[in-house]
């Protein structure tokens, strides 16, 4: 459907399950060569084997984002395997347990801060330096709806993915004579392990979250990786600088 991902070299974060592996999947789909990472290794491997048997060029290379070298290493792995960069997906993240402010614990603010945002900061610098000297390239950075308004209980969270926003948004910016993009998807709750953990520890979130939505359901990660591949693609070429809310609706309440 995109012919021009046909041969991309894509980075993907975070790309062992949820919105990260369906993101990969679908872009797997167009031809693109995939570049996972994520924190377990073995998983990695085993989703490499399984791409590869399908026919798609795929490396894994661990990477903890919050590790400024490792984040590193991992571009240059990238390169060194696949030649380029062509699209970064910066999917990596986490969430932490429900909390108000004022009760906020200061580790899960740091822990969540650290991943969803420095994380995504040292993902974009690496990959912005690698695709200024090849001379472009496409970013997408997994935000969230949470980086587009308040979420109660949620504010290390929240403020994680208005920092992702705030970065996508300046480095579209800095960059757009360069011929880089920069976009996010921000995804309402989706159904991946993520949500099934906070399900788990709170069985009455998941019809709360399915009627607050106009769809009355949730995401499935398949519906946020279709708006990757759009903003990986040449599809959408004068798009710059977004933050798509993928909500069902939950926007235009
Ligand atoms: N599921 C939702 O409802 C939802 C909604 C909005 C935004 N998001 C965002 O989507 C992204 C993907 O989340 P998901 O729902 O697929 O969750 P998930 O838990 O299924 O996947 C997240 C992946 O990130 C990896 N990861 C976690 N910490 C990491 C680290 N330090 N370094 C490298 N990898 C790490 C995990 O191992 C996992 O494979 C996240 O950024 C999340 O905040 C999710």
């Amino acid at each position: 459907m995109y012919e021009s991902l046909k041969g991309k070299v894509v980075l993907i974060t975070g790309a062992n399950g949820g919105i990260g592996l369906a993101s990969a999947e679908a872009l797997a789909r167009e031809g693109a060569s995939l570049m996972l990472s994520d924190l377990d290794e073995q998983r990695g491997r085993e989703l490499v084997e399984s791409f590869i048997s399908r026919g798609t060029p795929a490396e894994f290379e661990a990477c903890n984002v919050t590790d400024a070298k490792a984040v590193e290493a991992l571009i240059a792995a990238t390169v060194e395997r696949f030649g380029r960069l062509d699209c970064a997906v910066n999917n990596a993240g986490i969430e932490h347990a429900h909390q108000r402010l004022a009760d906020h614990s200061d580790d899960d603010f740091d822990r969540v801060v650290a991943v969803n945002l420095k994380g995504v900061y040292l993902c974009m610098k690496h990959e912005l330096r690698q695709m200024l000297k090849q001379g472009g390239g496409t970013i997408v950075n997994i935000a969230s709806l949470a980086g587009l308004g308040g979420a109660p209980q949620l504010g290390g969270y929240v403020a994680s993915k208005h920092g992702v926003v705030g970065l996508t948004k300046t480095a579209a910016l800095e960059y757009a004579r360069k011929n880089i993009r920069v976009n996010a998807v921000c995804p309402s709750f989706t159904k991946t392990e993520m949500v099934k953990r906070m399900i788990r520890k709170r069985p009455e979130l998941e019809h709360a979250l399915e009627s607050a939505s106009p769809m009355k359901r949730m995401g499935e990660p398949e519906e946020m990786a279709n708006v990757v591949v759009f903003l990986c693609s040449d599809a959408s070429s004068f798009v710059n600088g977004q933050c798509h809310a993928v909500d069902g609706g939950m926007t235009a309440m």
